[in-house]
């Protein structure tokens, strides 16, 4: 516990909350939390459950077969890939749950898990959890925000036991495509390590780009399993539901690990889910549109104060970098005592995002307005404090 710091945006929401109980008005890019609602559909069904006695008693920790069914068919439409219900896909209390626990099915104390830098902070917070410790690969922007995995020194592999992988990125907004999940599916078969991909962010695509999936790779249901969930993509962050699958062995281990430790997922919320995945689609487009041209409003405005950035071609996140003369941790109190507008700190994502601030999409589009104009001033107010 000594070693186990605050959750990020634990941090962060305090120091909002702290300027909001002095009268101020914070506007955040801080946090990735869809904030357009749940799809009517959804909740219809979700309320109908709710109502349904039947729904009102402890659920089988493996989750309802129906399901299972619906998340196998979902990436048989989505991704062509063909998942077997029964042993290869498990719902989960959203996906950080799993993304948490599997750690304690694959790291002993003592082995070594390899993890982006920058990255979604459970990869490794889970594997210390577990007594194992993280080893971090850089993900430059040189090289696409990819790991190098040709860079891994062979004494660091013989204690490797897990390969942790996020495309479409948090926080950098960087995609993977099939080649580099083929040569990662090669390279754990190598050295024997599980890999872990997590993809929540598959569905939030720009430009018509369409992400692709770690079980579209050769072999990839034999090295590893991806995780998934409803948050990003249905606007669902708040009911908490996800999924794991691929590789039958981890998805038994980590099924076996939650019977023991949690009762599973609340039923209505499952059938909620079954919803969503088999109910219409059009909403991933219509939010997509939304967050395109938030996307490219950020990008008008970081480019104008002069900051570096690049367009995501997915994810709910611009990752920009920060001007000269600063730091990411520099640069996010300087936007919040100046203009009032909060960012996250790049280095608050590992070693590697030192430089960058990211900036969520998911922003009410009035808030957003009226934050990007404050960022519009902030040359302008920085230019009279220097002269001060
Ligand atoms: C990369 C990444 N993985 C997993 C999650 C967790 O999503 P959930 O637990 O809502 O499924 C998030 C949430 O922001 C994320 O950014």
């Amino acid at each position: 516990m000594e070693r186990l710091q605050p959750y990020l945006f634990v941090e962060i929401n305090q120091k909002i909350a702290e300027r909001k109980a002095k009268g101020e008005e914070v506007i955040s890019f801080a946090i990735g939390d869809p904030d357009i609602p749940t799809p009517p559909h959804i909740i219809d069904r979700l309320c109908q459950a709710a109502h349904d006695p039947a729904n009102h008693r402890y659920p089988e920790s493996a989750g309802l077969p129906e399901l299972c069914r619906a998340i196998a068919e979902w990436y048989q439409r989505r991704f062509n890939v063909s998942l077997d219900p029964e042993t290869e896909v498990l719902p989960l209390i959203g996906s950080k749950e799993g993304i948490g626990h599997i750690a304690f099915c694959l790291i002993d104390p003592g082995d070594t898990a390899l993890v982006p830098d920058p990255a979604y902070p459970v990869y490794s917070v889970s594997t210390m959890l577990a007594g194992g410790k993280p080893y971090y690969m850089s993900l430059k922007e040189e090289n696409d925000f990819l790991p190098n995995l040709n860079n891994i020194r062979s004494y660091v592999l013989e204690k490797t036991k897990l390969l942790w992988i996020n495309y479409p990125n948090n926080p950098t907004g960087a995609v993977a495509e099939l080649d580099f999940f083929n040569r990662v599916v090669e390279f754990a078969q190598k050295y024997d390590i599980a890999v872990c991909h997590d993809g929540p962010y598959s569905e939030v695509a720009f430009d018509g780009y369409q992400p692709v999936s770690l079980m579209q790779a050769d072999g990839a249901r034999e090295a590893g399993v991806e995780f998934h969930s409803l948050s990003k993509s249905y606007n669902m962050t708040g009911w908490r539901i996800g999924m794991v699958v691929g590789n039958a062995k981890m998805v038994d281990s980590l099924r076996r690990l939650k019977s023991n430790l949690d009762s599973g997922i609340p039923l209505a919320i499952q059938y909620a889910a079954i919803e969503a995945l088999t109910g219409p689609q059009d909403c991933i487009s219509e939010h997509n549109a939304i967050y395109q041209r938030r996307r490219d409003l950020v990008i008008e405005v970081l480019n104008n104060i002069g900051l570096e950035v690049r367009a995501p071609k997915a994810s709910l996140y611009v990752w920009a970098k920060v001007p000269e003369g600063h730091n990411s941790v520099s640069f996010t109190a300087d936007l919040l005592e100046q203009v009032g507008v909060a960012v996250t700190p790049g280095v608050g994502y590992g070693r590697s995002g030192e430089g960058y601030v990211r900036l969520s999409l998911t922003i009410p589009d009035a808030a957003l307005v009226k934050g990007l104009s404050r960022l519009s001033g902030w040359r302008n107010h920085h230019r009279l404090t220097i002269k001060k």
